[in-house]
């Protein structure tokens, strides 16, 4: 019988009935996607499981080694291994990832010698660096951070997963979720800053932008990185050694990496860092223990650029044997670079020393994650899909990345408190207007410390944008580079000095280079102003005129010693292909700042590291004390957790960020003074808080309205502020909104001192405030 004969015994009408059918089909789907949203994961998919097995069962030891090494073909992003002979490996199945290889011409070239010449034809997975974009470049991701906007990091993800699916890379090793409290990591540029909270939601968005619907050919494979604790280095040196206790890891380190595995990430990197002396690229407590146990975690953990050799140099192996050994029981599954799975584990598997089953484990969950790619399906990427090939960005991407620009740039001062706010410009006013500095007009460190295929010639400098804008508006612009990043001569200056004088307004476009001072090995000692712009600032600054600093850095800058002799200073990061466009439209009012900051800026380099979610100390300084003053100034200023020569706060706090218009807070409100443990669970025991927030200026603007919560009486301390929540609010001038947020044990949970994440009797102070170093709290008990 046909299904519509079926149809017909049941009396329905044959198009009614087909009508019901699809209702009921697109249902389904929907329930579908929905729960696919909750697993997130084809890792967990029985299909794909036997797919894998099957396979499995046909590969030898040789083969199923070879699944597990990885080796970069392109342009190397670390030291070298020495090999070359890639395609005789691929040939004999020895390879199962290649990295640095870009564009579907060489890719399909290489995947041709997988297909044609290699006994079970298992795709290679193409991998490269794809951070903040692949052509389209945006805000380094800590600028991206600074946007506050989850939403808009998910739509950057997915421009740059299209356009690198486009070029048959189907793997980036993004996001980097390390949690960073010291600016003079170099690394601190790659991440979302300092905060768990903040930075588990932007994980998040990477992991959903990246991946969009696994499988689909315009998606790529994520991976969270550096798994664990490598912001934690010691003095921000890179790769420096971390000593993290069990607690803070929970807490502070692990939280972004679980909110990727629980958003669907299907690859994971092994750092290069020790944690409390074990390397974290031979650690079985966060592999196997946390990642694997306790996450459930199916997908493939890869070890960083020779992170397995260097275990050797840690002291954890003796040589090369021992350290592969040593990494894969540890749950490495894919070597990068080492090149030591290649040359052992065959051997450690026939001796014994690694079991086969181990090895199976290892070799299905990379088989998983090609198999959710489609890889086995869509081997090969059309050449001729290769995104823009010889042609522009197209409006639409440029549009996307000027948007991230816009919403990244964080005001860090204007005006205040000595003067008039001097930004926005007029463009009446500002009839000639100065350009002085070294990345007014450096279209190369627009591109941030991770490039990817993106192209200096496509960046619109701020030069080039203010040049155009200015000639439409009647404004002359007079350029001058005044200094290099580091170096520069007399002549520059006075040059500089010239165009200065003769200028409405001066625009000091300053900063770091992104590729030697930020990024991977770009830890600082110093974080001031490089070379000499910080005098070239104070000689521009001493001639009076209204002067902004466009600070352009991959880091916090401590720029105190600097900020009073300017008017304003707007920080920029590295803005990325629109970076100009962005700029003008923000310093002529087009758009207002709305950026804030996710990693404190300190006044001098000796607080690091800083943050703010930091613990009380039983010796805080008392309010009553003038931080600003020496010790020694007032009786009793001593015996304090403070330096005798500076502030403890910070020069602009987590959360900090200033924008055209001002905002008024009220008092929080709470639904309740008290609620119960066992209550909290539910909706009845979580208590409401709101607060009204006015917009107290002339002009429209955005607020990120920030909740944070501090508990007391808890068995282990804990910040005196933490993140739990925030809303970006638009409000007209003289508008006000009644924000809400509520505090449950989402928000209350933490890991005490039997090792468990619990809520405990506390005091809880609850802040709803412009940011972390703001506002009133009000205060509820929890019995
Ligand atoms: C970096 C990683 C990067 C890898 C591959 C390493 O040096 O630490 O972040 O993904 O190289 O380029």
């Amino acid at each position: 019988m046909s299904r519509k004969d079926t149809l017909h015994q049941l009396r329905l009408p044959y198009s009614f009935a087909k009508f019901l059918v699809v209702i009921v089909l697109l249902n389904c789907v929907a329930l579908q996607a929905q729960q696919g949203q909750q697993q997130a994961s084809p890792l967990n998919s029985p299909a794909i499981e036997s797919k894998v097995n099957a396979l499995l069962k046909q590969m030898t030891l040789e083969e199923k080694v070879g699944q597990l090494n990885q080796y970069s073909a392109g342009a190397p992003t670390g030291p070298g291994t020495g090999r070359s002979d890639y395609v005789e490996m691929i040939s004999k199945g020895e390879i199962g990832s290649l990295f640095n290889v870009k564009g579907a011409k060489d890719t399909n070239a290489f995947q041709r010698v997988a297909l044609e010449k290699s006994r079970l034809k298992i795709p290679i997975l193409f991998g490269l660096d794809v951070i903040h974009g692949y052509r389209t470049i945006f805000p380094v991701p800590l600028g991206m951070s600074a946007t506050w906007n989850p939403d808009l990091v998910e739509r950057a993800a997915r421009l740059a997963a299209q356009e690198t699916a486009a070029e048959g890379i189907r793997w980036t090793f993004s996001p980097m979720v390390d949690i960073a409290r010291d600016a003079r990591w170099g690394r601190i540029t790659e991440g979302a800053g300092e905060d768990p909270y903040l930075g588990s939601l932007i994980a998040a968005a990477y992991i959903r932008g990246y991946q969009g619907k696994v499988g689909m050919p315009d998606t790529i494979a994520a991976c969270a990185k550096h798994y664990v604790g490598y912001g934690a280095a010691e003095g921000g040196r890179d790769y420096n050694t971390t000593e993290i206790s069990e607690h803070t890891l929970r807490q502070v380190y692990l939280p972004p990496f679980k909110a990727t595995v629980d958003a669907g990430a299907l690859t994971f990197m092994s750092a290069f860092n020790s944690i409390n002396g074990v390397p974290a690229s031979a650690n079985r407590f966060t592999l196997r223990q946390i990642l694997r146990k306790e996450w459930g975690f199916k997908g493939t953990v890869v070890s960083d650029w020779t992170s397995i050799a260097e275990t050797i140099a840690h002291g954890t192996a003796i040589d090369g044997k021992a350290a592969a050994r040593k990494s894969f029981l540890a749950g490495v599954d894919m070597d990068m670079e080492s090149n030591l799975y290649h040359q052992y584990l065959a051997g450690l598997v026939k001796s014994g020393a690694i079991p086969q089953a181990t090895l199976d484990e290892s070799v299905r969950n990379v088989l998983r994650v090609k198999y959710a790619l489609g890889l086995f399906d869509n081997p090969y990427t059309e050449e001729a899909r290769t995104i823009y090939g010889g042609k522009p960005i197209p409006p639409a991407s440029r549009e996307l990345a000027r948007d991230a620009a816009e919403e990244s740039f964080v005001l860090l001062k204007n005006g205040s408190p000595h003067g008039q706010p001097v930004l926005p410009l007029q463009a009446g006013t500002a009839k000639t207007i100065a350009l002085i500095g070294p990345l007014a007009d450096d279209a190369g460190n627009m591109l941030g410390s991770w490039g990817a295929d993106g192209k200096p010639e496509d960046v619109v400098t701020l030069r080039k944008a203010l040049t155009e804008f200015a000639a439409s508006n009647g404004i002359k612009v007079n350029f001058a580079q005044g200094t290099e990043i580091v170096g520069g001569t007399d002549a520059q200056t006075n040059e500089a000095l010239e165009a200065a004088r003769a200028a409405d307004v001066v625009l000091l476009a300053v900063g770091e280079d992104a590729g030697l001072m930020t990024g991977e090995a770009g830890s600082r000692t110093r974080l001031e102003l490089p070379g000499q712009q910080s005098r070239l600032v104070e000689q521009i600054a001493a001639l009076g005129k209204p002067t902004v600093m466009i600070v352009f850095s991959g880091r916090p800058l401590a720029l105190s010693y600097i900020e009073g002799k300017v008017n304003a200073i707007l920080e920029a990061w590295f803005p990325g292909v629109e970076a100009g466009p962005a700029l003008v439209r923000t310093l002529f009012g087009a758009v207002s700042p709305q950026g804030r900051l996710t990693a404190s800026f300190p006044r001098y380099v000796g607080q690091e590291p800083l943050y703010y979610n930091a613990l009380n100390t039983g010796r805080p300084v008392p309010p009553n004390i003038d931080l600003s003053k020496p010790t020694g100034s007032v009786p009793n200023d001593k015996y304090f957790s403070r330096y005798i020569d500076e502030q403890n706060a910070p020069a602009y706090p987590f959360g900090y960020g200033l924008t055209y218009t001002t905002f008024s807070y009220g008092a929080p409100k709470l639904s309740a003074t008290s609620t119960s443990i066992s209550s909290l669970g539910g909706g009845a025991g979580t208590i409401r808080v709101t607060a009204e927030v006015r917009n107290a200026g002339s002009r429209p603007g955005q607020e990120t309205v920030q909740l944070y919560v501090g508990q007391r009486g808890t068995s282990v301390s804990l910040p005196v502020r933490e993140l739990k929540g925030f809303q970006k609010v638009s409000l007209a001038p003289g508008e006000s909104k009644t924000v809400e947020f509520t505090v449950g044990r989402e928000q209350l949970s933490f890991w005490n001192i039997d090792n468990k994440f619990t809520v405990e009797p506390a005091r809880v102070r609850v802040w709803v405030a412009p940011h972390s170093a703001a506002g009133e709290a009000v205060e509820f008990e929890i019995k």
